[in-house]
């Protein structure tokens, strides 16, 4: 869906019958990391537990049943793989993405450049706005800035469009992370909640 299409959808006027609820934001969360107990994944699931009313976040577990990128299998005809297709199905539907991905030997995991590589064929993250979160703390020196360096590059080549105002460093250490896989602190919470209010925004016309 284009830009305007979108925010034609949420700035729909009030009907003379009384106010139409403003539609919700389609926000799409994607972890960089399969890892069981990764930091980036507890912390989407906690956006996912704090998204504001204006928001329908919905997080992305398909990752490790997409098939290795092979330009053969995305040729013109071809039916896509189930778990390609539904991921595929995932972007279009969303408004927005916000990921949160790890660094592992100065670069993205493979596993979601592996999921970036697919959207390219069908231009999936078209315009679509993005935003990142970072849960790197004071013992990656980097920040896993080459990581986050490499998305944007990558980002780019896919012209999605980054909403910087929303991108955000939110370190998050393994023992903030509860046995219900959330992360039970405020701070943290408080962050997400502005990450969600900054996407919200650009969605706006
Ligand atoms: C194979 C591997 C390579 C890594 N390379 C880097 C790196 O280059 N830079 C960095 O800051 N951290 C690196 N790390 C650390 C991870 O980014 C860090 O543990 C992160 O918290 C993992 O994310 P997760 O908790 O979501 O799994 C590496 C970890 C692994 C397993």
């Amino acid at each position: 869906m284009g830009r305007a299409a979108r925010q034609r959808r949420l700035s729909r006027p009030a009907c003379s019958l009384g106010r139409v609820p403003e539609p919700r934001a389609r926000v799409l969360l994607i972890s960089g990391s399969l890892r069981s107990g990764s930091t980036n994944s507890a912390l989407l699931r906690t956006a996912l537990a704090v998204a504001p009313a204006g928001v329908e976040a919905t997080l992305y577990a398909g990752m490790g049943e997409l098939p290795h990128f092979n330009p053969d299998d995305d040729a013109e005809g071809l039916p896509a793989h189930p778990a390609v297709a539904e991921l595929r199905a995932a972007l279009h539907e969303a408004d927005a993405l916000l990921v949160s991905t790890p660094e592992y030997a100065g670069a993205l995991p493979g596993s979601f450049k592996n999921l970036l590589e697919w959207t390219v064929g069908d231009a999936s993250t078209y315009r679509k706005p993005i935003a990142w979160v970072n849960t790197s703390g004071a013992a990656a020196p980097t920040g896993a800035a080459d990581a986050h360096d490499s998305l944007r590059k990558v980002l780019g080549y896919v012209h999605a469009e980054i909403v910087e105002d929303a991108c955000a460093r939110i370190p998050v250490a393994r023992d903030a992370i509860g046995a219900d896989g959330l992360i039970a602190d405020d701070a943290i919470r408080a962050q997400l909640a502005a990450v969600f209010a900054a996407v919200s925004r650009a969605l706006r016309p």
